[in-house]
C-alpha cells in the first residue's frame, strides 16, 4: 500500500550512472553479438571469459571436501593472509616485517581498503586534503569527498606526450602543507598506464619525507606491469625509507577473485607500538561498518600464499595473463597500423597494466558505442586486457572508421 504522506524522500533525485560500473551493465544489456567491452578493468581469456585460475580452482576444490563451517572472521580478518599480503607488499625479508611496524586488515576489495584508509586518515587529521593525479581513477574522488575529506589534484599525465609531467608534479608536491596526504597508483596507473620509473620514485619519495607528506599507495594491479616484485618497487622504495605511509591493496585482478572482494589495508608505522595502537583504531571503524570481513576469498588467497606449490602456480597463472596483455597491445597497434589508423597509436604498447589512455574524442567514444558496440570510458581509457585474437580487428577498424 502506498501513502500519500509527503516525505524527505519525495526529493531525492536520481544519481548519475557510475562512469564504469554503468557502462558495464548497459553492454550487459547490448544484444549485438559483435559488442566489445573496453570499459571495466576486468582481465578476459582468449575466449572472452573471466578466467578461474588454476591455483583457485585447486584451493576451493580442497576447500569444499574440508567442508568448515562458515563462521566469523577476527575484525582484521584471517592472520594468514594478512600477513601473506605483507610479504607481497614488502618483501618477505623486508625489515617492516621483521620489526612489526605494519599493521595490516582484510577489506572489501581494495575499494574497501581505499575508504577504510581515508576514514582512518580522517579521524586523526584536523583538516583532512587529499591531493590525486590528474587523472586518476574516478571513484577515488568520491571515496575521500564520502570520508569528508577536501580533494585536489596534482599534475600527472601529459596529453600532448603521453608521458607524466613529473617536474610539475614535484613542484605540486614541493608547494603543499604538511600532513597533505599524496594518492599514488603504486604501479599500472588507472587510467593512463604510465608509471613513474624507478628514479622518478626515489625523488617522489625524498619530497614526501622532506615536506612530511602522507603518501597513500593504491596498487590494485600488482604483477599486471613487470612482475609482483618490480611492481612493488614505490612500496618498497617508501619502506625503507622509514616514513609511514599506507596502502590500499586488492586481489581480485591477480587472482582474478573480482566478486569476492578480497583486498587489504595496511599502514605502515614507526615501531610496533605504535603499528598496535593503529591496528586497534582502525578495527574499531571496521567494527562499526561492517563489522568484520568476508571468508571465502581470502581464504583461497591465504592458502594459495602459504603453500609453494599453490604459489608456483599462481605465478605461472599471472605470468600467463601479462603476457596475454602485453601481446594484445601490440596486436591492436599493429592492427590499427594495417588498417589505416590517422592516428598513431604507438603509445599503446608501452603502457603498462590493463588500460590504456587511448586519447579518442567525446564524439569518437559515442560512435564507437553506437555504431559498433564498442564500450570505451568516457576519460578515452580501454581496457587492453578485454582484447582477444577475434575481436582486435574488429576493434581496430572500428577504432578507424570514427576517425572518419
Ligand atoms: C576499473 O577501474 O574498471 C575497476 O577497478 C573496476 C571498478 O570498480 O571501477
Amino acid at each position: 500500500m502506498s501513502t500519500s504522506v509527503s516525505s524527505v524522500f519525495d526529493s531525492i533525485k536520481m544519481a548519475p550512472d557510475d562512469p564504469i560500473l554503468g557502462l558495464n551493465e548497459a553492454f550487459k544489456e547490448d544484444p549485438r553479438k559483435e559488442k566489445v567491452n573496453l570499459g571495466i578493468g576486468v582481465y578476459c581469456t582468449e575466449d572472452g571469459k573471466v578466467p578461474l585460475l588454476s591455483c583457485v580452482e585447486k584451493t576451493e576444490k580442497q576447500m569444499a571436501e574440508k567442508g568448515d563451517p562458515h563462521t566469523y572472521l577476527p575484525i582484521s580478518g584471517i592472520p594468514d593472509y594478512d600477513s601473506g599480503v605483507q610479504k607481497l607488499l614488502f618483501g618477505p625479508d623486508s625489515e617492516v616485517i621483521k620489526d612489526k611496524r605494519a599493521a595490516t586488515v582484510q577489506t572489501l576489495g581494495g575499494t574497501g581498503a581505499l575508504k577504510e584508509g581515508a576514514d582512518f586518515l580522517h579521524s586523526i587529521l584536523d583538516d583532512p586534503e587529499v591531493l590525486v593525479s590528474t587523472p586518476t581513477w574516478g571513484n577515488h574522488i568520491a571515496i575521500f569527498e564520502h570520508a569528508g575529506f577536501k580533494v585536489g589534484t596534482y599534475p600527472y599525465y601529459d596529453k600532448a606526450t603521453g608521458k607524466i609531467e613529473f617536474d610539475k608534479m614535484i613542484d605540486c608536491l614541493q608547494s603543499l602543507e604538511p600532513k597533505t596526504v599524496i594518492l599514488m597508483h603504486a604501479c599500472c596507473h588507472n587510467p593512463t598506464g604510465v608509471d613513474p620509473t624507478q628514479e622518478q620514485w626515489d625523488e617522489i619519495v625524498q619530497v614526501c619525507i622532506e615536506k612530511d607528506l602522507i603518501p597513500f599507495l593504491d596498487i590494485a594491479y600488482q604483477g599486471f606491469g613487470k612482475d609482483l616484485d618490480s611492481d612493488a618497487y614505490a612500496i618498497r622504495q617508501f619502506a625503507d625509507s622509514g616514513i609511514r605511509f599506507i596502502v590500499a591493496s586488492s586481489f581480485s585482478k591477480n587472482f582474478s577473485l573480482y566478486g569476492e572482494r578480497v583486498g587489504a589495508l595496511t599502514v605502515v608505522c614507526k615501531d610496533e607500538d605504535e603499528a598496535k595502537r593503529v591496528l586497534s583504531q582502525i578495527k574499531s571503524l571496521v567494527r562499526a561498518n561492517y563489522s568484520n570481513p568476508p571468508t571465502h576469498g581470502a581464504k583461497i588467497v591465504a592458502t594459495v600464499l602459504n603453500d609453494p606449490e599453490l604459489t608456483e602456480q599462481w605465478h605461472k597463472d599471472l605470468d600467463e595473463m601479462r603476457d596475454r596483455v602485453k601481446l594484445m597491445r601490440k596486436l591492436l597497434v599493429e592492427s590499427l597500423k594495417k588498417q589505416g589508423s590517422k592516428k598513431d597509436f604507438s603509445f599503446i604498447e608501452n603502457q603498462n597494466g590493463m588500460f590504456s589512455f587511448s586519447q579518442l574524442t567525446p564524439e569518437q567514444i559515442e560512435r564507437l558505442r553506437k555504431d559498433y558496440g564498442v564500450y570505451v570510458v568516457k576519460s578515452s581509457r580501454i581496457c587492453v586486457a578485454s582484447l582477444n585474437k577475434n575481436n582486435v580487428d574488429y576493434t581496430a577498424k572500428a577504432i578507424c572508421e570514427v576517425q572518419e
